[in-house]
């Protein structure tokens, strides 16, 4: 490719080569010699001439490490993974023993209870099941005589880990996992969350027996009224209690017409009774309630922390890049960037004009000032939006197209997608944006991507040798060759059993079988614009990849590892 912009630098660079002996003989003498006499050789004229060349360069020599670099990207792409409130939900690789032995602890007791496997009524106990139905019926819920007769001759009579937790029917029912979504992490006015008291969220309250679990628990869903966000930037003081919605059967046919009808006094009791569960497991195999300092600590680094430890990452390892492409970004995480001391000073932010607030993950990208002219930069997304179906699982937010010019003028198509977790919008996604480079031939595509693709493709899985198939024909390569290795994964994690979807929940000798163990992470360019020089990927933030290692770890805040690679401008 034509590359106007290099010539006026690489002439300069060859008036200094070839001087440079010459340059250096003459020096000392000039610098006494040249005043005293005046009548000086062509050939003095000449060293003078070569020495005001020498000293532009050495002047110029920081720019001329750049001119050089201009001629390769170094790019990345990260899916830097939404906060999970659950800091069990994952095997984590922790340094501290006790996580592991806590773990597997657990483990053992949902996997093979024995006799631990109680009725539920000797953990939730029939006094607290009558507090609870006070403080519904001190907000007048209806069908509350239904809901204690399916405690009585049901629910209390279950055991609590084969009868309740590892109970198909009750999560088909959504019984647990609905209310659990609505207030396990609640935001509040002003910034901050407020948490439900249970185990699978970052709660610091005393939930060391089930008596001091119970008092926080009543008080947070009943008696502390929270201030949310309310319309028009107003505020609404709300108890959890009432943010809990009817279960629709038409939503979810498992549940019948009859429980849909008590189905708001129901969750409020299948959600107490696995809350309580939990405590009562995690405090039984951890006394002294060890369990909860390591939950503080994984809340810290994953949780509460996490958005400073990425950006962290990338200021550290990352900051010379050229261009690095983020996903699953959420609102905060932007504006934290952009006032990024190191980051905001090297980098200009690409983001979509409205950002995704609701599911509030975006992709973005971050591109060099040193290399990219800001004024230049525009964005593309709808066009690419609209080149696929509607039935195409992308959500507002998940893909970000721009282009923009270099310093020198070389034009660039840039996009940063999140894949569904099937990796079947990916294709059509890929297909879409082929489709707009072919519009403009002049801009060399660069596609950092979350392709969320598998190692084997299934009917419902998007896997990694046919997206490679896709992208080949289309001119493109991948940071990973043209049949990128379907092992070498960019992602290891697998759930732990202290989640509500216990039938995801993998043994710790389950992590690979069980686990999420893929090649997902993607960068894609275009073969006849760059030429592939190095790439690597990163599961510890130094550059490196530590194979068979699950993650995150606390000092690595994501779920996917992080791909870098040089492409050298053709
Ligand atoms: C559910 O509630 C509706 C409306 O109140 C009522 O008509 C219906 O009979 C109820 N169904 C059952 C099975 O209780």
């Amino acid at each position: 490719m034509d590359r106007p912009g290099d010539r006026p630098m690489r002439n300069r660079m060859v008036s200094e080569d070839s001087c440079e002996d010459s340059c250096e003989d003459t020096d000392g003498e000039l610098l006494d010699a040249a005043p005293r006499r005046k009548p000086q050789s062509r050939a003095r004229w000449l060293g003078l001439s070569c020495c005001f060349f020498a000293s532009v360069g050495l002047m110029m020599h920081g720019l001329l490490r750049e001119w050089t670099d201009a001629g390769v990207l170094n790019v990345v792409t990260w899916n830097i993974a939404a906060i999970n409130n659950n800091p069990f939900e994952y095997w984590i690789t922790h340094n501290d023993a006790d996580y592991n032995k806590l773990m597997e602890d657990v483990q053992t007791f949902i996997d093979a209870p024995g006799e631990r496997d109680v009725l539920v009524s000797q953990v939730f106990t029939p006094a607290m099941f009558g507090e609870l139905k006070a403080l519904m019926g001190a907000r007048q819920w209806p069908g509350l005589d239904a809901v204690e007769e399916r405690w009585t001759s049901d629910l209390s009579q279950r055991k609590i880990i084969s009868g309740f937790l590892k109970d198909s029917a009750l999560g088909e029912k959504r019984l647990t996992s609905m209310p659990d979504r609505v207030t396990n992490t609640i935001n509040v006015a002003g910034g901050g969350v407020a948490n439900r008291p249970t185990v699978i969220n970052c709660f610091g309250g005393d939930m060391s027996s089930i008596p001091s679990w119970w008092a926080e628990w009543k008080g947070f869903m009943f008696e502390k009224a929270l201030a949310l966000p309310g319309r028009d930037g107003g505020v609404t003081q709300t108890i959890p209690a009432s943010m809990l919605a009817k279960i629709k059967r038409s939503k979810y046919p498992a549940i019948t017409e009859a429980e849909e009808n008590i189905s708001v006094p129901l969750q409020t009791l299948a959600q107490a009774i696995f809350d309580a569960v939990l405590v009562h497991v995690v405090n039984s195999v951890s006394p002294g309630a060890k369990w909860q300092r390591l939950q503080q600590q994984m809340c810290d680094a994953l949780n509460r922390r996490k958005n400073e430890r990425t950006l962290a990452i990338l200021a550290r390892t990352y900051s010379d890049a050229t261009i690095i492409f983020l996903q699953e970004t959420a609102s905060v995480f932007v504006k934290t960037t952009e006032a990024h001391p190191t980051l905001a000073s090297r980098f200009f932010l690409a983001k979509a004009a409205t950002l995704d607030a609701k599911r509030d993950q975006n992709s973005i990208v971050l591109l060099s000032r040193a290399f990219f002219n800001e004024a230049t930069l525009a964005e593309h997304t709808s066009a690419v939006m609209g080149g696929f179906d509607k039935s195409v699982p992308v959500a507002d937010g998940d893909l970000l197209v721009v282009s923009v010019d270099d310093l020198m003028g070389r034009k660039y198509l840039l996009a940063s997608f999140h894949g569904d977790t099937n990796g079947l919008a990916t294709l059509p996604v890929l297909a879409a944006l082929h489709k707009l480079a072919l519009t403009m031939p002049e801009h060399r595509l660069v596609f950092g991507l979350d392709a969320n693709t598998y190692e084997v493709g299934s009917g419902s899985k998007q896997g990694v040798a046919e997206f490679a198939t896709a992208f080949v024909l289309d001119g493109y390569t991948s940071c990973w060759g043209d049949r990128p290795d379907p092992k070498s994964d960019t992602t290891y994690n697998a759930r732990t059993f202290l989640q509500p979807q216990l039938q995801k929940a993998a043994r710790i000798d389950e992590k690979v079988s069980k686990g999420d163990k893929n090649p997902k992470d993607f960068i894609l360019f275009s073969k006849n614009a760059f030429t592939l020089q190095a790439a690597t990927k990163d599961n510890t933030g130094e550059r490196r990849y530590i194979t068979d290692m699950v993650f995150p770890t606390l000092s690595f805040p994501s779920d996917h590892g992080i791909v870098a690679a040089s492409l050298a401008v053709r």
